[in-house]
């Protein structure tokens, strides 16, 4: 019993110290990341990432303003999981297998350009 728990905290200690490793082996690059950004994303999220891209007015839900504090706060992971596999009943499609895994991480760097994450939302 004692082993199987010792056994449990080491798997769960590499889990946590594994998705640190992970979070910072990803650093996206912007300049890339803009060129995505403007092909791809611009049509419904705008030029300046405040969602009021040309399709924008033609959707039922409308795209997230990225600049807004709700999504700044978001972090990097939740973002990135927006991007791959997109939002359910929405038409934010997921990205993967269209675009590489590393030009999801290069856009997702470009909106923190655009937009840098905020650690706090301030109180309302
Ligand atoms: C057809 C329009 C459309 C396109 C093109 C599009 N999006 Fe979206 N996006 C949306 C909508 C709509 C939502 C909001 C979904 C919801 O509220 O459920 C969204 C949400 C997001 C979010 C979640 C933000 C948050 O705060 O949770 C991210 C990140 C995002 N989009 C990034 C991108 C990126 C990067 C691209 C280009 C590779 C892109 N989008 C292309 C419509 C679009």
């Amino acid at each position: 019993m004692k082993k199987i728990v010792i056994l449990l905290s080491w798997i769960m200690l590499l889990g946590m110290t594994g998705s640190l490793v992970f979070a910072q082996d990803r650093q996206g690059d912007p300049k890339s990341g803009n060129g995505i950004y403007q092909q791809h994303c611009v049509r419904c999220h705008g030029i300046s990432g405040s969602g009021d891209g040309p399709e924008a007015a033609f959707l039922t839900v409308p795209p997230t303003n990225l600049l807004s504090e709700r999504s700044r706060v978001k972090s990097d992971f939740e973002l990135y999981m927006t991007i791959a596999h997109g939002s359910i009943y929405s038409p934010m499609h997921g990205w993967m297998g269209r675009l590489q895994d590393h030009e999801m991480w290069d856009v997702l760097a470009y909106i923190r350009f655009l937009a840098p994450y905020k650690a706090i939302a301030q109180a309302q």
